[in-house]
């Protein structure tokens, strides 16, 4: 656990009351928020800025051992300028995570909208060109021909590692998570600054070889979200995909518990996934997406209605009608591709599996890519596409052939 506090406050820790502050129990250098404005002021007395700078109230936030001391113009007792962050451990300033000097005094003298504005006039809304593509291969060749900034959404489920060895190539947990840095790489390349990356992933179980091992768990997630944040992205939500009960005792999970009860053996049966959210970095508001985009028809008539998923937790039925052995339920990602695109955004899936992204992205208007790399599953790709009236002959295939049409006049008549 960790703590955020505006002040210093008594806190609960393991069911005691204590009087210490969280800076006393964690032992901090700074201790107070009247030491953490010392150290600001001095710092900020070396710049002579002391006289058009007032304190917000300090906070600690024992995550990172920081203190964060919001600065006020004086001049404007409500316009905040921004923060020093201090090192709650040595008390020196941390560079990296304080608003830099010259951006306060530019705010201080009144020009922060202009030095913004300036940056943001400057950028154009890019509505992308690419067209619905369906491609045969890696991800990461494919996603290496395309232009930079191409994409508006991606959404997508990873291989997993080794969960069933005819279904994975990667016999080390370093290696797959080093194909994972490349194709978080890439997408961040290909994605728009400031959209999303919303990724479907769930802790893995390595099911035991013997009686004398027992089985293991991968919380492959939390080693993708630092891969995220190196490669350049924030985090924005962990949504929670929760299944109906019954759906997790497939894992054999839980059930020596279940006929022993001892404790010690308890195991949860897993019956969620994480859909995590990252969103490139930008200095563009989602605000300025919705306010520049060149067709305010298409912002409107994306709209999402009422019954919207309004919490972190979606129960979702796993079931799909897929012949791809994890597939996706279509609910899914129609979820996702409302709540983060427009209509006519391009939404790319690198791991397409039976294609289920790009056929909801196709249902709600939205263009889509979609890479997969086993012929068996294009395959099934083909298949849902040619039930799709006259779809197939508006896609670029790459490295594989459109699917024959199936209706009776040459794909006419197959609504
Ligand atoms: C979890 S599945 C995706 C299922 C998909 N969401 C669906 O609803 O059908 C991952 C897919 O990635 C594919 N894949 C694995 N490595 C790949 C790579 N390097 N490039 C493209 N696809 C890959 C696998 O063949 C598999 O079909």
């Amino acid at each position: 656990m960790f703590n955020v506090f505006k002040s210093q406050r008594i806190v609960q820790i393991g069911g005691n009351m204590t009087n210490k502050t969280i800076a006393e129990q964690r032992g901090y250098a700074v201790k107070s928020t009247v030491e953490a404005k010392q150290v600001a002021s001095n710092y900020l007395a070396e710049f002579e800025l002391l006289k058009n700078i007032s304190f917000g109230l300090p906070e600690i936030d024992d995550r990172y051992h920081i203190w964060r001391v919001p600065l006020k113009s004086k001049m404007e007792e409500a316009s905040t300028v921004g923060e020093i962050v201090i090192n709650a451990n040595t008390s020196e300033i941390d560079f990296g995570r304080s608003t830099v000097i010259d951006l306060i005094e530019k705010r201080l003298l009144g020009r922060k909208d202009e030095y913004f504005d300036k940056r943001r006039k400057k950028k154009e809304y890019k509505i992308s060109n690419l067209r619905n593509t369906i491609g045969l291969g890696d991800c990461i060749d494919l996603m290496a021909e395309m232009p930079a900034e191409s994409v508006d959404l991606i959404f997508t489920s990873p291989p997993y590692f080794n969960a069933r060895p005819q279904y994975s190539e990667y016999h080390e947990y370093e290696e797959y998570l080093s194909f994972m840095r490349r194709v978080i790489r890439e997408s961040g390349r290909v994605l728009h600054e400031g959209r999303f990356m919303v990724i479907n992933v769930a802790p893995i179980l390595i099911r035991r070889t013997s009686r004398n091992e027992s089985s293991k768990r991968i919380a492959v997630p939390f080693d993708l979200h630092r891969i995220f944040i190196e490669e350049g992205f924030e985090f924005v939500d962990d949504l929670i995909w929760v299944k109906p009960e019954g759906a997790g005792w497939a894992t054999g999970r839980g059930r020596r518990f279940f006929a022993d009860r001892n404790p010690l053996q308890y195991k949860a049966v897993p019956v969620t996934e994480y859909v995590l959210v990252y969103r490139k970095k930008s200095e563009l508001l989602i605000d300025w997406f919705i306010r520049n985009h060149p067709d305010q028809d298409k912002v409107s008539s994306s709209k999402i209605g009422d019954g919207y998923e309004v919490t972190n937790i979606w129960k979702i039925h796993p079931q799909t009608r897929s012949k791809h052995p994890a597939a996706f339920p279509a609910e899914l990602a129609t979820k996702v591709i409302s709540y983060y695109s427009f209509k006519g955004d391009v939404v790319l899936d690198p791991f397409g599996g039976s294609g289920t992204t790009a056929l909801m992205a196709n249902s709600l208007d939205r263009r889509f890519i979609t890479f997969e790399i086993s012929e068996e599953y294009m395959k099934i790709i083909k298949d849902s596409i040619s039930n799709i009236h006259n779809l197939g002959s508006n896609i670029n295939w790459i490295n594989t052939d459109r699917p024959k049409p199936t209706g009776l006049f040459n794909g006419e008549m197959n609504d």
